[in-house]
């Protein structure tokens, strides 16, 4: 299980001192949002930011993309330290060919699903990425609540990718909390990502540690 706390519910008056902290606390990957203010109704930082941050972390650098032209900005991305880019379906004309250029830069792509969206948006393009990211709330916010529907189509994803790409890595993204993770764990979820469960807790490590012990 990989835990991913999202950059989103930090103190952004001290960011760097917050990435080291849930690094510290065992944070497996740090999930940073990426939101323009038109594909998502929020702003909150680009490629400066995450740049700014790459030095001070080993973590790996999950960066969320939630931006309209989103292949006007990978290059740069990559340049600051993403070491993988997810990009919403719907938020690109051409997903192939924006799949196509993040992993021309080296580094891993994902596909990232709003919560109406159908999975057979993906039956062209699942053997091509590493990683799914379903969003489990409408994408603009942190805070949010888990929508239920969210667990069968989990389900139904792992299944698809058991047949067409095993090595796929599922990630869930939004409202999760230590009391919705075992049906998110159990539905086939590989990654876990959370801000206000990590970030908003007063013992961030054992937040953590909460998470990986769920059974
Ligand atoms: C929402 C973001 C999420 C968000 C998760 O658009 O993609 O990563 O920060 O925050 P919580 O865990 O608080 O729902
Ligand atoms: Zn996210």
């Amino acid at each position: 299980m990989i835990i991913a706390p999202s950059l989103l519910s930090a103190d952004f008056g001290k960011l760097a001192q917050e990435v080291k902290e849930i690094e510290l606390a065992g944070a497996d990957w740090l999930h940073l949002d990426i939101m323009d203010g038109h594909y998502v109704p929020n702003i909150s930082y680009g490629p400066m930011v995450v740049g700014a941050l790459r030095p001070h972390t080993e973590l790996f650098f999950d960066v969320h993309l939630m931006i309209d032209n989103p292949d006007a900005f990978i290059r740069e991305f990559k340049e600051a330290g993403a070491d993988m880019i997810t990009v919403h379906q719907e938020s690109t004309r051409h997903l192939h060919r924006t799949i196509q250029s993040i992993r021309a830069m080296g580094i891993k792509a994902g596909v990232s699903l709003n919560p109406a969206t159908s999975l057979s948006v993906l039956d062209y393009i699942l053997t091509d990425i590493d990683m799914v990211l379903l969003m489990s709330v409408n994408p603009g916010f942190g805070g949010q609540s888990f929508i239920p529907e969210t667990l069968t189509k989990i389900e139904k994803l792992k299944a698809m990718a058991e047949k067409i790409n095993p090595d796929l890595l599922i990630q869930v993204d939004g409202g999760i909390n230590k009391d919705n993770a075992k049906d998110v764990i159990s539905a086939g979820a590989d990654i876990l990502v959370a801000g206000s469960a990590v970030f908003g807790a007063a013992d961030r490590k054992k937040a953590i540690e909460d998470f990986r012990s769920v059974k």
